[in-house]
């Protein structure tokens, strides 16, 4: 089941919206780090992720046209190090190994009712003191794209959706300019 109001603009326009390089470097990914993005759509942070990583990247979208532009893209770039894989992740989750990754993103895509179920994904999947990066849409402004303004999560709601999943925030949030904002959680002791 595809997220609702979760349609791509044009490639170079959606890339246009965002700060491609501020939102990797505040991830402030190590070196080798196994990540998993669920939704990749493009490959927007797909291709700066993995270069900066080395290591594993394991990328879902459910829309085959996105999975082959962002494979593409990959390609074009000259890295080696990213697994895509066609599959629905609110029907089927990622299918991988439990505490077994760094980083898991979810970008621009829990405005969804299933916002705790994949927020109960990345924490399955995470590694003790692994991250679950969220960047969304910010409701206080106008912004030329993103899902209807109701339909955006802000901080609070991420807050209070992850009660009893095992992950914590330790208070790094900020506003993404132009027109995003990200928080990052962290997985505690495996379940
Ligand atoms: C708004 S786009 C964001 C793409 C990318 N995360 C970014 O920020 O540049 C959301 C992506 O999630 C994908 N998607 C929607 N529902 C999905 C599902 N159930 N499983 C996997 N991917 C899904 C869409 O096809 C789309 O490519």
């Amino acid at each position: 089941m595809k997220v609702n109001d979760s349609g791509m603009p044009e490639e170079a326009y959606w890339n246009s919206l965002l700060d491609i390089e501020g939102i990797v470097d505040w991830l402030a990914i190590t070196e080798n780090s196994a990540i998993v993005e669920i939704g990749c759509g493009y490959g927007t942070f797909t291709v700066p992720i993995a270069k900066k990583s080395g290591g594993n990247i394991y990328a879902f979208d459910i829309e085959p046209s996105m999975i082959e532009i962002a494979r593409e893209n990959v390609y074009k770039s000259g890295q080696s190090n990213v697994i895509f894989s066609l599959r629905d992740i609110l029907e089927q989750g990622t299918g991988i190994e439990s505490n077994s990754v760094d980083m898991v993103l979810l970008f621009n895509i829990l405005h969804c009712n299933e916002r705790r179920m994949l927020l109960a994904e990345a924490s399955r999947i995470l590694k003790k003191g692994g991250i679950v990066a969220i960047i969304h849409w910010r409701k206080d402004i106008p912004t030329p794209r993103g899902p209807a303004i109701d339909l955006r999560p802000d901080i609070t709601q991420i807050l209070n959706a992850y009660e009893g999943l095992n992950l914590r925030y330790q208070g790094n949030s900020r506003i993404l300019e132009p027109y995003h904002w990200g928080i990052q959680l962290i997985k505690g002791d495996p379940a």
